[in-house]
């Protein structure tokens, strides 16, 4: 009985911490740039759009190719509940599926070097 309320409370903790991880991770990796809420400056966007580009052709990929979540310090499993937990708490649209570690290892192996020219060129193609 003991073990199993131990087990009980562990588990609970364990996904308290989870959703704690990623804001945390946020704040910590992320907000320094693009503030705490999101909105970002006049030289860092907003996350607010990041739905908008999920839904578009290349979109997913190029997310986790930006060099700020690719080469952001964090292992692959963290990055990828970040980018899933920013993607519904920022932009309004949680991937599905969700990111897995596999796919974000394997897409932020080759950061973007002209990032917002690869934006550009996705709305433009997305818009044909
Ligand atoms: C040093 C500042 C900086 C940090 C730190 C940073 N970013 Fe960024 N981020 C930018 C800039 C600037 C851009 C615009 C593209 C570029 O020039 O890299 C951007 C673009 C993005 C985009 C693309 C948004 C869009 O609508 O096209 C996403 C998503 C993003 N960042 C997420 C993150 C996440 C998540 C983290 C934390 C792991 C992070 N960034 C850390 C500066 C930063």
């Amino acid at each position: 009985m003991i073990a199993r309320a131990v087990v009980t409370v562990g588990l609970a903790v364990l996904a308290t911490s989870a959703v704690a991880g990623e804001r945390y991770d946020y704040v910590l990796h992320c907000a320094g740039c693009h503030k705490p809420d999101g909105s970002g400056s006049e030289v860092v966007p907003a996350l607010d759009e990041t739905g908008m580009m999920l839904s578009i052709p290349g979109g997913r990929e190029y997310l986790a190719s930006v060099p700020g979540v690719a080469q952001a310090p964090l292992s692959d499993e963290r990055l990828a509940a970040l980018l899933n937990w920013m993607l519904r708490e920022m932009g309004g649209r949680a991937p599905v599926p969700g990111y897995t570690a596999s796919e974000v290892g394997r897409l932020r192996k080759k950061p973007l070097r002209e990032p917002v020219a690869e934006r550009n060129r996705l709305l433009a193609d997305a818009a044909k």
